[in-house]
């Protein structure tokens, strides 16, 4: 996809650009440009082709300019022909500009233009944005934007350079990212911030119909109608320069790099004492993540392969019903969004236009988006409420690879986080066991009341059939204590039962039984031991349980309500 790079300083400009242009190599594309001001003339190269062409075309001229902008374009608007390669320019060539994006009111634009007179010489939709700001210049070039920003409509990011301002490049962005690096008395303009994040990692990212004038010492940012205080932010992701190492090509390369990025994927965040998954820059509080009803998954391409892999992990292990949509085809549904839906955008780059444009539809609507992503920074981390990370590293090949085995593995890890909530929601408990555990039950059942104002019963299994057993469903969990060897077979039986009448069951046991397994839902296992001395660890189960269940609740543990801690009344 189309690359932009641009630099204003005391490097040599045309050297530096090129240089920026490899770092976006990686994007794919068919032709490249760049143009400068020298001597007051608009100078400039473009070549269909590899960017090692366009070199070898501007290395047979002698360019010498104060601040370079460039760009590797990918067909949308007319065939890769050097006319359409970028830059375009008006009819006096008093500016050159690249372009990313589409402007969607093209045709419109280009045909009043062609009524004032104008004549065009490419098939781009660029074309028409160089027309239109020289239309409008009258010796205020930022004037002249902010009136032809005003009559675009699309998503687009432009570099642009002008005669009578040598030293200075214009960067225009909505909807399409663009990133200022801030030099040492030098600044950098990119699509990707990768691309000048090892000459510096400050940056200021623009958006939303934002003009930039970007000199060596100064840039300065602007609306359609004022200027803007942008801050400054640290570009955080480790972007080192990419290599091959010793494989041919990037795509081999990060093929083989899977098992070091699924570790990464899982680092720190797979808790296997506990069974759960913890994502430290998840800041969701637990009652957000409790009133999940449904999910919505919005991805293109492979991303949404690891969507649908989602959707079903979603479905089967955490029961919460998950929808998967195509991005683009998702925008135009005009989509209803009860409440209780997460939107979960998954997208390696974060600037998948179509997947960005989806997430501020079911924003608008009042959705909480969480995005799962590889690049910190990009558009998708910015707009979502929340990311969970890859933490693949860059991906330069263009075909996906080790970006969807890392989806998956943070998709499953989310899962299992969502799964393990899904015994907080119900309003009432059967505990049931036999013999010792018995006992245990009424114990566990009280430490659910207590701590989570939950209503729990506590019942001796074989009795469940002489009353309780109606109200047994789908909405009252059984807690089943089967850690007493003796009564072990007779419990199976009256699972068994529960089971038959749709009742869900939690199992504590003290030994693996495949048996156990194929009857009940979940089990939480303990250390083996004599059947006196289960009660300890099996007690221990049913007080985490209550404990977890009132601290996603929200209850106030430590204090239940109505009860003291020494009851000196009788
Ligand atoms: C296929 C491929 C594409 C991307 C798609 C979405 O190998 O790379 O299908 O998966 O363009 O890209 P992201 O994940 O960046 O939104």
């Amino acid at each position: 996809m189309c690359g932009i790079f641009g630099y204003v300083g005391a490097r040599n400009a045309i050297d530096i650009v090129i240089e920026g242009l490899r770092r976006l190599e990686y994007r794919g594309y068919d032709s490249a440009g760049l143009a400068g001001v020298q001597e007051n003339q608009i100078v400039f190269s473009k070549e269909v082709g590899k960017i090692s062409v366009l070199e070898r075309e501007v290395r047979k001229q002698t360019f010498q300019v104060p601040a370079a902008i460039a760009q590797t374009r990918w067909a949308t608007h007319g065939k890769a022909t050097q006319v359409n390669a970028h830059p375009h320019f008006d009819k006096e060539r008093s500016l050159a500009l690249v372009h990313n994006g589409i402007i969607e009111n093209h045709d419109d634009l280009r045909r009043g233009l062609k009524d004032q007179g104008v004549s065009f010489v490419s098939e781009t939709d660029t074309e028409v944005v160089a027309h239109l700001i020289a239309y409008h210049y009258d010796g205020d070039l930022l004037g002249a934007i902010q009136q032809a920003v005003a009559q675009l409509k699309g998503a687009y990011a432009v570099a642009l350079v002008h005669r009578d301002f040598p030293d200075q490049i214009i960067a225009i962005a909505h909807e399409a990212p663009l990133v200022i690096g801030i030099g040492n008395h030098e600044a950098f303009l990119s699509s990707d911030p990768r691309a000048f994040a090892f000459y510096t990692r400050q940056a200021i990212y623009l958006s939303n119909s934002e003009i930039a004038i970007i000199k060596a010492e100064t840039q300065h940012v602007y609306s359609t109608h004022a200027s803007i205080d942008k801050e400054y932010c640290l570009l955080e992701q480790e972007f080192g320069e990419p290599s091959k190492g010793e494989f041919e090509h990037y795509t081999l390369k990060e093929i083989y790099e899977q098992p070091q990025t699924i570790r990464n994927a899982l680092a720190s965040r797979f808790v296997v004492e506990y069974g759960t998954a913890i994502f430290e820059e998840l800041t969701f509080e637990d009652r957000d993540l409790l009133s999940v009803e449904r999910v919505l998954i919005l991805a293109c391409g492979t991303s949404w392969h690891a969507g649908c892999i989602a959707a079903y992990m979603l479905g089967e292990l955490a029961h919460i019903s998950a929808q998967v949509e195509i991005s683009s085809e998702f925008r135009y549904k005009n989509p209803l969004i009860p409440p209780g839906t997460l939107v979960i955008a998954i997208s390696q780059s974060g600037e998948t236009a179509d997947t960005i444009a989806a997430i501020r539809e079911v924003k608008a609507k009042g959705a909480r988006v969480l995005g799962v992503c590889n690049v910190q920074g990009s558009t998708l981390v910015r707009e979502a409420d929340e990311t969970l990370f890859l933490k693949a590293g860059p991906e330069i090949g263009v075909c996906s690879t080790k970006a969807f085995t890392s989806q998956v593995v943070v998709l499953s890890l989310f899962t299992l986080l969502m799964a393990r909530r899904k015994y907080v929601d119900y309003e009432s408990f059967f505990f049931l066991g036999r013999r010792y555990m018995y006992p245990t039950c009424l114990e566990g059942a009280l430490k659910l009341k207590e701590m989570s104002y939950i209503n729990a019963n506590g019942y001796a299994a074989g009795e469940v059939k002489h009353g309780p057993l109606a109200l047994i469903g789908e909405q009252c969990p059984v807690v089943a204590l089967c850690a007493d060897r003796i009564t072990y077979g007779k419990l199976l039986g009256n699972l068994m039962e529960i089971k038959a009448r749709h009742g869900k069951i939690l199992a504590i046991a003290s030994q693996k039984d495949r048996h156990l397994e194929e009857i009940v839902d979940d089990v939480i296992y303990v250390p083996v031991s004599r059947d006196e001395l289960a009660v300890i660890p099996v007690t221990v189960v049913t007080q985490l349980l209550a404990y977890n269940i009132a601290q996603l609740r929200g209850m106030d543990i430590d204090h239940p309500r109505h009860l003291a801690k020494s009851v000196t009344v009788e």
